[in-house]
């Protein structure tokens, strides 16, 4: 009988987890793949469940599924303790307990984790008061500040000198709100993603992420428009010193206080120059790196990702012989994005050119070439706009340079009033 796996989410991640979970039959057993609550655009390759997003709903229909394996792609769910839940129904998860997923949710407590394990990250002082933050603020100097909790990327501001922080403060404070003041780093960033099981952990290729709208890193800040796996800078040996500072030290950090973290630890590093910097840790696949990252793996993740939810890497040969393979070529993930994203994107734009790149069509779709849907909807059975990043088109080949012809000529078929599309995915890389 097939192997039943849920995977939680309606993003161009998940969509890129539904597809990697899908082909890993060739190097496993057979799967069902069934995504909750998933998308039109999902739903062209797994059965998907509706649900609404509340964790209730959710554990009900992942629980009805009655899965051997369950993937949670989103933070939020995992925030409001989602894995707890379906543990507590007997079923197997890659995803941390709304504890360990503290690490996300709370700025402070990911800092009191990095402390405690001495990871190397930038100075940072705490204010559960406005006026103590404003006064702080007035004499910081160049800083970031950092609004504690989920914001969906909209709680951070980077300031030039003490004037912008001081306002800084008033723009993110809220009743009951703590914020933290950051020293200000710089230096390129790097998401550096492990795979853990609570004790071990696996690290994925590392990506780079564009996170502002606009090309030249100019423009207010995404969710992410684009990512590079892997860039030149991401030497073996960098990999292997967060691994060792950042990662190992975090998880025994966390399993020593009974909250061990299972799941996909997300380190976003600033390359200082006086050694990589911790900025912030997510508890999940980044995206759009999880896209790029997943369409480089040569592995069956079911068995990867199962082995994690169940504590078992090292015990089932995961960290030796049954090491995960990942092509050695490079991936470049572009998000085509609404009209108006990020601050109002525009529904309902009709999405021409994803004929073109079926995967019967010369340069349409497979192996090295992924289009993944995240803010889509059909209407009329055409597909229209209907989120701020609508898909995400993955190439993979031998170098950026080539990685970026194949991926902008795809993007190139597909159009839709007001598209959104960074020209300089990857191109630091190739100029470097
Ligand atoms: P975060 O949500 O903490 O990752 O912050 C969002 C973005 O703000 C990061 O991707 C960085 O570009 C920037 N940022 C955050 N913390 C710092 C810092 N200490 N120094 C410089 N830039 C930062
Ligand atoms: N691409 C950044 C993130 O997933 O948080």
């Amino acid at each position: 009988m097939a192997t039943k796996v849920v995977v939680i989410g309606a993003g161009g991640r998940e969509h890129a987890l539904v597809r990697a979970l899908t082909r890993g039959v060739k190097w496993g057993d057979p799967r069902e793949v069934v995504c909750i609550p998933g998308s039109a655009g999902i739903a062209l390759e797994a059965r998907c469940v509706p649900s609404v997003s509340d964790v209730d709903s959710l554990a009900k229909a992942t629980i009805a599924e009655q899965p051997a394996l369950v993937v949670v792609g989103p933070e939020a769910p995992l925030a409001a303790g989602l894995a707890d839940r379906l543990r507590a129904a007997g079923i197997p998860v890659f995803g941390p307990s709304e504890k360990a997923a503290q690490i996300e949710a709370s700025k402070a407590f990911a800092k009191e984790i990095m402390q405690a394990a001495g990871v190397p990250t930038a100075r940072v002082r705490v204010f559960d008061d406005r006026e103590s933050a404003r006064t702080y603020a007035a004499t910081a100097g160049a800083c970031v500040v950092k609004l504690d909790g989920l914001a969906a990327g909209k709680g951070v501001i980077v300031c030039d000198d003490s004037t912008q922080a001081f306002f800084a403060v008033d723009e993110l404070w809220r009743a009951g709100a703590r914020l933290l003041i950051e020293e200000r780093l710089s230096g390129p960033e790097l998401s550096v993603i492990a795979l853990c099981d609570g004790t071990d952990a696996i690290a994925l290729p590392a990506a780079r992420d564009h996170k502002r709208i606009f090309d030249g890193d100019q423009g207010p800040n995404t969710g992410g428009m684009g990512a590079l796996c892997s860039p030149r800078d991401a030497t073996p040996e960098l990999i292997e010193q967060v691994m060792r500072e950042v990662i190992a030290p975090t998880l025994a950090e966390l399993k020593r206080r009974g909250t061990p973290f299972i799941g996909a630890l997300y380190a976003g590093m600033m390359l200082t120059p006086e050694g990589p910097r911790v900025l912030e840790f997510n508890c999940r696949l980044g995206d759009p790196e999880a896209q790029a990252i997943l369409i480089r793996l040569a592995a069956d993740p079911l068995a990867l990702l199962s082995a994690c939810a169940v504590g078992q890497l090292k015990a089932q040969g995961f960290l030796s012989t049954r090491r995960p393979a990942f092509d050695r070529r490079t991936s470049v993930a572009l998000v085509l994005a609404a009209a108006n994203y990020p601050s109002a994107p525009r529904p309902g734009d009709k999405i021409e050119g994803l004929d073109s790149l079926a995967p019967w069509v010369p340069g349409g779709q497979g192996e090295d070439l992924w289009i993944l849907h995240a803010g889509t909807r059909l209407e009329n059975e055409a597909f229209v706009t209907a989120g701020g990043r609508v898909l995400t088109v993955v190439a993979l080949a031998e170098d950026t340079k080539a990685a970026r012809a194949r991926a902008y000529a795809a993007a190139a078929r597909l159009r839709w009033t007001g598209m959104q599309l960074r020209q300089d995915i990857g191109l630091a890389d190739v100029q470097a």
